[in-house]
């Protein structure tokens, strides 16, 4: 199940420090090696949150009994909710996904794990089988979800949307297959399907799935919030998604009237600072090297102190 070798691809490694905003406290969680923690995933998503697994087990053994549902709206490769269900910190998920590709994945994976699999094992990803499977047009989800997975694990760093490139000379010098593991990837499909019937998934729009369930007041309920984020405009949620547009404030202050547990992630801007201060969250930062080992700050935004204090 673990593969030390394949952090998310965008994600960055933790590495404790010293830059960012010195006025939001660092986050006490030690700084973790996303290689040890299990990537239970099988996209490899650029952003992905492998890196926030210690933070969210903290985050949700606190809340006693345990939370009934784990809501995650904008779910991309899942790993917080596969992580929470899997390791028993909830008693069962619901994700939302709006990119039509990554929700065919997820209803393929849930729906149909066997034959997935089973295509997975049979198929050679050569440049030719990859570019040949780019252009056919899906007709079910199962092809759907199976193209997905491919091209997500055969362009560069996992990038789905529009324009991106082909893993040509591949991560590790091996081209396009350089992060095709079909043993490992079957065996997480596998694993999510031990765990499909407490997995749920919804292709929509995640603010309107919020907005329904958190008109319930359902105590049993925590959301985690990971959000396509371009309110700075030029970072990368525009470049790495198809759907990318949120209505930040109007999130914030859904949350902020539902009352619910949640944990959200951002990144570090005076525009989500002043958010965070006008609801008067609780925020840490996390302060990690990008791609380009440049050190970057993300925040960690609870409605109680987790992390902080
Ligand atoms: C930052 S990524 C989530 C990454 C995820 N936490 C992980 O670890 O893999 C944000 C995701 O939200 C999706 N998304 C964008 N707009 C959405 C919307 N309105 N409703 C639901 N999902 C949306 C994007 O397609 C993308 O997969």
């Amino acid at each position: 199940m673990i593969d030390p070798t394949e952090p998310d691809p965008v994600t960055r490694e933790c590495a404790g420090g010293d830059a960012g905003d010195a006025s939001v406290q660092v986050s006490p969680i030690p700084a973790v090696n996303v290689a040890s923690v299990p990537q239970r995933s099988p996209l490899r998503y650029p952003g992905g949150k492998t890196w926030l697994v210690p933070h969210i087990r903290i985050w949700l053994k606190e809340i006693a009994p345990a939370p009934r549902l784990l809501v995650e709206p904008f779910a991309g490769g899942g790993i917080v909710s596969l992580t929470s269900v899997m390791e028993g910190l909830v008693e069962r998920c619901l994700m939302a996904e709006l990119d039509r590709d990554v929700a065919a994945f997820w209803h393929a994976a849930l729906r149909h794990g066997p034959a997935l699999q089973e295509r997975i094992l049979r198929f050679a990803p050569t440049r030719d089988a990859v570019d040949a499977l780019s252009r056919k047009h899906p007709h079910d989800v199962l092809e759907h979800g199976f193209r997905t997975l491919v091209l997500n694990r055969t362009r560069r760093g996992g990038i789905l949307a529009p324009g991106a490139s082909l893993n040509r000379a591949g991560e590790n010098g091996k081209g396009v297959a350089s992060r095709w593991y079909p043993k490992t990837i079957v065996d997480r499909l596998s694993e999510i399907e031990n765990h499909a019937a407490r997995i749920g998934f919804c292709e929509t729009e995640g603010m309107k799935l919020l907005d329904t369930l958190l008109g319930g007041s359902d105590p049993g309920l925590v959301v985690f919030v990971d959000p396509p984020y371009t309110a700075g405009g030029k970072r990368a949620g525009k470049r790495l998604y198809a759907h990318n547009e949120i209505d930040h404030p109007g999130l914030f202050e859904m949350l902020a009237d539902s009352g619910a547990d949640f944990l959200m992630t951002y990144d570090h801007t005076p525009r989500i600072m002043s958010l965070v201060k006008k609801h008067g969250f609780e925020v840490v930062q996390v302060i990690m090297k990008n791609t380009h080992h440049a050190r970057i700050s993300e925040l960690i935004i609870t409605p109680r102190p987790v992390f902080s204090g």
